[in-house]
């Protein structure tokens, strides 16, 4: 393979590998698992998060990503230099890489991002906003003066976008989606019923009965946790009303975040949502009900994409293919000695 270029959704919770002429060829958990001891990394990926809440003292997972950016720079070289290498081995030139972070992220933040691409094997890299990846993505990237609305509940941030002409005109980026919803449900069952679960068994009552109002019949399930207080295990039952009622707080922030875009967006591209409707992406996105009450909040129609957990690596795929344009806009491909203000580059 000869200079294929890769889009990368490097997300708090997943990444996202799109190549070229291929599509999505990777989507794993953004986690490494590393030896205590020796420091020794020894799984990356799927296998390093399935050993969360079941790994010995011995052995320590990361998630590496905090709300979108880089907060272990180490383990984040180490599963960008992983997947990169397991894409890469038959290419002959390094390939050049499209790689989103939060439409907020400060510039510390994106230069960490690109010297970590670069340092893990890629020749030049771009980064692009995570809500315009996702609007190119979900089909709304046009170079036409319209607007759209991309709401993208990802696990650490909630980043929301109003894009036209291939650009961004108004953005918000809180620290609020699917990873806060998780652990106030875990909050929730401690303090009304004295169990800790943890937070895999908290995302997973999420998917299944999670709902973002009041269901008229209410669902349950049961989950197996530890009592707080003899520290036994216990297997409860767990309603659908009681993770409403610890996820409501979340889910108006973020209602209330969509809502205080549309307030500062110019009137003309104000009309253009009106028309189109605002567009959720990303997983949270799959929540029941999430389009519904933020349609409720803003009084404008809200669609899920389709296949919203992979639209913003779908959107980087679009992006390789239109960097002629995105160009004109500031999004192009830099070399790790065109970054500038960073450290010589370390062996491990
Ligand atoms: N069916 C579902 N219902 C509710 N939430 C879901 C569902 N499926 C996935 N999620 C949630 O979506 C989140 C992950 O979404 P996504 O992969 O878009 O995040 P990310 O890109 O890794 O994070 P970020 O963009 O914040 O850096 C997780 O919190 C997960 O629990
Ligand atoms: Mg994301």
């Amino acid at each position: 393979m000869l200079g294929t270029n890769i889009g990368i959704d490097l997300g708090t919770t997943s990444i996202v590998i799109y190549v070229e002429n291929k599509g999505i060829v990777l989507s794993e958990p953004c986690a490494a698992a590393y030896e205590k001891e020796s420091g020794k990394l020894i799984a990356v990926g799927k296998r390093a998060w399935d050993m969360v809440g079941k790994n010995p003292e011995s052995i320590r997972v990361v998630r590496p990503m905090e709300h979108g950016v880089v907060s272990d720079f180490t383990a984040t070289r180490h599963i960008l230099r992983y997947f990169l290498s397991k894409i890469c081995k038959n290419m002959v030139f390094k390939p050049n890489v499209v790689v989103c972070v939060p439409s907020m992220a400060t510039s510390l933040e994106k230069r960490t991002i690109l010297d970590l691409i670069t340092s893990a094997g890629a020749a030049k890299a771009c980064l692009i906003e995570e809500p315009l990846a996702a609007a190119l993505g979900a089909g709304l990237g046009s170079n036409r003066p319209v607007g759209a609305m991309i709401v993208d509940i990802g696990g650490g941030t909630t980043d929301i976008a109003v894009i036209t002409m291939g650009c961004i005109s108004v953005s918000k980026s809180i620290k609020v989606a699917g990873n806060a919803l998780d652990e106030a449900i875990v909050r929730q069952i401690r303090r009304e019923r004295d169990v800790i679960i943890g937070e895999k068994t908290a995302e997973h009552i999420k998917k299944q009965i999670g709902c973002s109002y009041l269901r008229d019949v209410e669902l349950g399930m049961t989950v197996k946790g530890k009592h707080f207080i003899t520290n036994l295990p216990v297997s409860i039952e767990v309603s659908s009303t009681e993770a409403y009622l610890a996820m409501r707080p979340h889910l108006e922030t973020i209602s209330e975040a969509v809502r205080s875009v549309l307030e500062l967006t110019p009137p003309e591209l104000s009309a253009d949502i009106m028309e189109t409707g605002i567009r959720l992406t990303g997983g949270g996105a799959l929540l029941q009900g999430i389009d519904k009450m933020i349609e409720k909040k803003t009084g404008v129609r809200t669609i899920v994409s389709e296949d919203s957990l992979n639209c913003v690596a779908l959107g980087t795929g679009e992006a390789l293919t239109h960097m002629d344009i995105l160009s004109y806009n500031g999004y192009v491909f830099k070399a790790r000695d065109e970054i500038g203000g960073l450290e010589p580059e370390k062996t491990e």
